[in-house]
């Protein structure tokens, strides 16, 4: 089998860049080693940038996001036993706004326009192996249904994720890899309930919190918790205490319970590799770069780094250039390492960190302070959240 684009992983990064390329008529695979029904249940992100609805809207797949999405116009941090910072995001970034729309569902509008258009995705197809990467035929190798398969491309897009094995296929000494691992983890839940007015994070003394949503049925809430935390440890009744206590909700009469059908531990860690690329493999969103989960970014960013390699792949399959693929790298990473930043700042701004002196602590207080009485510090929270411009590549 051949493929202009073989696309490894059928998340956000690998199912954008299908739609970008197949808009251009340009002929790719998308192959995903899990089942669709495992793709699609998959709980994760759920804040949209405006750069990722439009992206939904570019590609004529945001009729159910217009239908059933909420729209945030502002954050809240909680902090010191009742401050409250309000970032309010229309009156900071000239009416910009965030788009609340759970990752599963994009993954599942993108998935069911694939299939209709009749374009190339195949599931429980792990890929194996990557050759000839330095060549210009370099082939993927997979197995489905028990059989190895052979791809040959002329490009291969490594969109499969952090544990994938795209970006493993690069030989050793071409990347430089930078790890932070912060000492604690996220207890996420999903629950039957209706989600407050806001979303509100709180720095407690206990640690970090978060109340989002779903949906206007279904919240989204998380507990800071040690990195090694065993979801089993903490019943439903315990997860809602310590939610209502660290978001300063003492008297139970914000805060609306209810049942609870998801919770799991997520880690809370920055990594980055560079270059996104080697020969004709090019790495795009979590393949190439983790973000703490603080800032929402990892599918807004998986979306801006597609919309730079399908832009270079078009020139290249129209002109057999490769001047924008080679600056594929460059031009992503300039956004990547802007989103870390803000990621890490926000994360080092809510959390409660086990190492932290009395000095520490004090000048975190200080910051959401600051924050308090500042519209300069306020609007560079809003200007991030609502994601920064995308850079003409
Ligand atoms: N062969 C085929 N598919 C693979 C392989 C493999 N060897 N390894 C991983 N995959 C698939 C995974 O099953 C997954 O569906 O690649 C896909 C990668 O998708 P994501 O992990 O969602 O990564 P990405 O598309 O970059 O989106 C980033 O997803 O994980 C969240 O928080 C992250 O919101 C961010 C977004
Ligand atoms: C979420 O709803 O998963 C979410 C919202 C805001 C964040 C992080 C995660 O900053």
């Amino acid at each position: 089998m051949h493929a202009q684009v073989g696309i490894i992983g059928a998340g956000p990064a690998g199912l954008f860049l299908a739609h970008l390329l197949y808009r251009e008529g340009i002929d790719c695979v998308v192959l995903e080693a899990r089942s669709r029904a495992y793709v699609e249940d998959r709980v994760r992100a759920g804040v949209l940038e405006q750069g990722t609805v439009d992206l939904m809207a570019e590609l004529g797949l945001d009729q159910r996001l217009r239908r059933e999405c909420m729209i945030d116009e502002a954050i809240d941090i909680r902090f010191g036993g009742g401050k409250l910072v309000h970032v309010h995001f229309p009156e900071l970034t000239a009416g910009k706004v965030v788009t609340i729309y759970g990752q599963q569902e994009v993954v599942k509008d993108l998935i069911a326009a694939r299939i209709a258009d009749g374009a190339r995705i195949e599931f429980e197809a792990e890929v194996t192996g990557l050759d000839g990467l330095d060549g210009d035929r370099p082939t993927i190798r997979y197995r489905q249904g028990g059989t190895e398969h052979t791809l040959t491309c002329d490009i291969i897009a490594g969109c499969d994720g952090f544990h994938g094995v795209a970006r493993p296929a690069i030989p050793d000494g071409v990347l430089t890899t930078y790890d932070h691992v912060f000492p604690f983890g996220w207890l996420g839940i999903l629950s039957e309930s209706p989600p407050i007015t806001e979303m509100t994070y709180a720095n407690h003394d206990n640690g970090f919190a978060l109340c989002s949503r779903r949906s206007p049925k279904i919240s989204r809430h998380y507990l800071q918790v040690a990195a090694d935390e065993d979801a089993a440890n903490w019943s439903d009744d315990r997860f809602w205490n310590e939610l209502h206590i660290r978001m300063n909700d003492r008297d139970k009469s914000e805060i609306i319970e209810g049942r609870i059908f998801q919770k799991g531990v997520t880690p809370v860690r920055a990594f980055v590799a560079a270059p996104m690329r080697y020969g004709r493999l090019f790495l795009a969103g979590d393949a190439a770069h983790i973000v703490p989960p603080t800032g929402a970014k990892g599918l807004n960013l998986a979306a801006a780094d597609v919309r730079v390699l399908a832009r270079a792949l078009t020139e290249f399959f129209r002109t057999n250039s490769m001047a924008r693929l080679d600056r594929y790298s460059d031009t992503c990473l300039r956004r990547v390492w802007k989103v870390v930043r803000y990621s890490w700042y926000m994360t080092s701004l809510l959390h409660r960190f086990p190492d932290h002196t009395p000095f520490e602590r004090n000048v975190q207080l200080a910051e959401l302070d600051y924050l308090f009485s500042s519209r300069a510090g306020r609007l560079t929270i809003a200007e991030n959240y609502v994601g920064l411009p995308l850079e003409d590549e």
